[in-house]
């Protein structure tokens, strides 16, 4: 039996293409002692997927001949270690293969969750993210104004629901007039630009007539500049990504830092989403909490196959996705 690997082919000099990676067919991988043999269900596509191939972040650089990276939900199918058994369902730092071996105590073994999916966006990193970034560092009160970039990806549609359920007024940010609708329509937000259109500066002061009080910022760049403008005194800028930033030779930043920090006296802080992993069981209670009153839905995109995963990310960079984009790898157990 063969195993199929997605690695680099070459690191991107540009925007992130096909040519970038490659399907190979490698030896079946053998457990060692210790070891677990796990088969890959669910991945997850990242943003952050793209980030790595710049350069070293909160995690090493990936390189060419790399096998990709990704956070995945397994089965393990063999276990050399007391610590799991087969069939159970883990949490893993993996790569893009349909089978990996890895030591039993880097596996997190997972509740009995239904729909499996769910332990990959609301109750997995994206929720996690959501909630740890908008109430540990944007910290909103009732009444506040929330605003959120990439507002219907898989972190930002979750931020803007939770803002909401906590009595905010929530507008958000997205690529194009119909998926701004979408926002509205689908997610409950109150107000939702269209950033590719030109004019942002003035379209947030209409959308946000009382001023913005939190900013959760998914994007940096040109948006992170024109959010500043609508900012409040003693706002917070909650920097959790720059995904505008990340397909790009030619990155852009902001030009009105530190000038407007100083003058609108803003708290601006970025954050891991592990920082927080002491909150974890707060957050997943609170989000159950909101998914079973019908306060936060559930939006996945879900592309089938291996093979497709790296249209899956080369997608997610254009803006194809609405809520938390994954590729299944193989059936549920
Ligand atoms: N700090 C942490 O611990 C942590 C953890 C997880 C994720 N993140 C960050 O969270 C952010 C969201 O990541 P995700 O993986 O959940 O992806 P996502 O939001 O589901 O998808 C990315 C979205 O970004 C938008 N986008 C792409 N290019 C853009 C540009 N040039 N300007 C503005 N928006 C653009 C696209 O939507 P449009 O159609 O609206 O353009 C796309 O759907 C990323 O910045 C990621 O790095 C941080």
């Amino acid at each position: 039996m063969t195993n199929r690997q997605i690695t680099i082919a070459e690191l991107p000099k540009g925007a992130l293409t096909p040519a970038n990676f490659a399907l190979r067919e490698t030896e079946m991988p053998q457990p060692a002692e210790g070891e677990v043999l796990l088969r890959t269900i669910l991945m997850s596509i990242d943003a952050a997927n793209r980030s790595w191939m710049q350069g070293a972040t909160y995690r090493d650089a990936v390189n060419a001949g790399d096998a990709m990276p990704t956070y995945a939900l397994c089965e393990v199918v063999e276990s050399r270690s007391p610590r799991l058994a087969k069939g159970d369902i883990v949490a893993v730092e993996s790569t893009w293969s349909d089978f990996v071996t890895r030591p039993a105590h880097k596996c997190q073994k997972m509740p009995d969750v239904r729909p499996l999916s769910h332990l990959m966006s609301v109750y997995g990193i994206a929720g996690k993210t959501a909630f740890h970034g908008l109430i540990s560092v944007g910290r909103p009160v009732t009444g506040e104004t929330v605003l959120v970039s990439a507002a219907a990806g898989s972190v930002g549609s979750i931020v803007g629901q939770i803002a909401k359920a906590l009595g905010c007024r929530v507008v958000g940010i997205a690529g194009g007039a119909e998926k701004c609708a979408w926002v509205i329509s689908e997610l409950g937000f109150d107000a939702c630009v269209d950033y590719r259109e030109p004019g942002l500066g003035k379209a947030l002061r209409a959308a946000c007539p009382d001023g913005v009080d939190v900013y959760f910022d998914n994007v940096g760049g040109s948006v992170l500049e024109a959010a500043l403008f609508a900012m409040n005194t003693r706002g917070r800028v909650v920097c959790c990504g720059a995904v505008s930033q990340y397909d790009s030779t030619a990155p852009t930043g902001p030009r009105n830092l530190p000038g407007l920090v100083v003058v609108k006296r803003l708290r601006m802080e970025g954050f891991i989403v592990m920082d927080f992993a002491q909150d974890d069981a707060k957050a997943l209670k609170a989000l159950q909490t909101w998914v079973a009153k019908g306060q936060i839905k559930v939006f996945e995109d879900v592309v089938e196959g291996l093979e497709n995963a790296p249209a899956a990310l080369i997608g997610l960079l254009a803006g194809e996705n609405r809520g938390k984009r994954m590729v299944r790898v193989g059936p549920d157990a």
